[in-house]
């Protein structure tokens, strides 16, 4: 596996490659969610190029920027498993050097959901997304569905940027207990851990609802806020929305997606659950 920090060599390296690129951008801290993004990645693409940058323009004052837990030799020694052939680590001064001032950003669905609590935080990720897919030149990049608005947003974002680029969502990886991974589980305590079941927990008993005839939102959503607020879930969120282009829905329907975004302690989680 190739190593490398500058955008300049990167560049050079993908402008003369003639092999199919898969693309897999992270903010390190790597867990089998990741893996799994990779894994998919190295199946289908003759070139692997996973990205690990902690993206200071996709925080908000106050959010977790420089606590967000970083481990980088432990994550190379991970992809070095994975057949990974390139690692690009570049440098927040390389990213966004003094006077930056370009942004991308998706309107309408940038706004909703998590865009109501993190209003800057969709014009990060689509800012950065978009300056990696152009240093790297991917023909396929792969997200996880775990960050289910985020992927819908850079979705939508190649299609009316014309990137060149195949996007594949890739399945939430949970534990055993069902809490979706996510880098973000390291700041539960104990106790808070065993709170955040109530996220996939309150998924689950969604699903049951719909399984036995009830269709109408206000009263899944009652029964879901009450089985998280027993868990002392803070809620931002929960709604029923159509996959594709994340509208609100007053019904459950088969394949439609339920999305929260729940504060355990001072941790805010997110999940989400297609309905089948
Ligand atoms: O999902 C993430 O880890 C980040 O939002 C991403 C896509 C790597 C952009 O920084």
């Amino acid at each position: 596996m190739k190593l490398i920090t500058t955008i300049p060599e990167m560049q050079e390296l993908s402008t003369n490659w003639r092999v199919v690129t898969g693309f897999v951008p992270t903010m390190g801290y790597l867990h089998a969610g990741h893996l799994s993004l990779v894994q998919r990645a190295v199946a289908e693409n003759q070139n692997v190029v996973v990205s690990i940058f902690v993206n200071p323009s996709q925080f908000g004052p106050g959010e977790d920027y420089n606590n967000y837990p970083r481990d980088l030799e432990k994550d190379l020694e991970l992809l070095k498993t994975c057949r990974v052939t390139h690692a690009f680590l570049p440098k927040d001064n390389d990213m966004y050097p003094e006077g930056y001032q370009t942004w991308v950003s998706v309107d309408g669905l940038s706004k909703i959901l998590c865009g109501r609590s993190r209003p800057h935080h969709f014009r990060g990720v689509t800012t950065i997304v978009t300056k990696l897919l152009h240093i790297v030149k991917p023909q396929n990049i792969y997200l996880g569905e775990k960050d289910f608005q985020q992927l819908v947003i850079l979705r939508k974002m190649v299609q009316d940027l014309n990137i060149p680029c195949r996007v594949v969502g890739c399945p939430i990886m949970r534990e055993k207990d069902g809490l979706a991974m996510s880098s973000r589980n390291k700041y539960l305590s104990l106790a808070e851990r065993q709170q955040a079941l109530c996220l996939y927990n309150s998924l689950q008993l969604a699903q049951e609802l719909y399984s036995s005839g009830v269709r109408n939102k206000q009263e899944v959503v009652a029964e879901m806020k009450e089985l998280i607020l027993k868990q002392k879930g803070d809620i931002d969120y929960i709604d029923v929305v159509d996959p594709e282009n994340l509208s609100s829905l007053s019904e459950l329907v088969r394949g439609s997606r339920i999305l929260l975004a729940v504060r355990i302690g001072q941790t805010r989680l997110i999940d989400n659950l297609e309905i089948v």
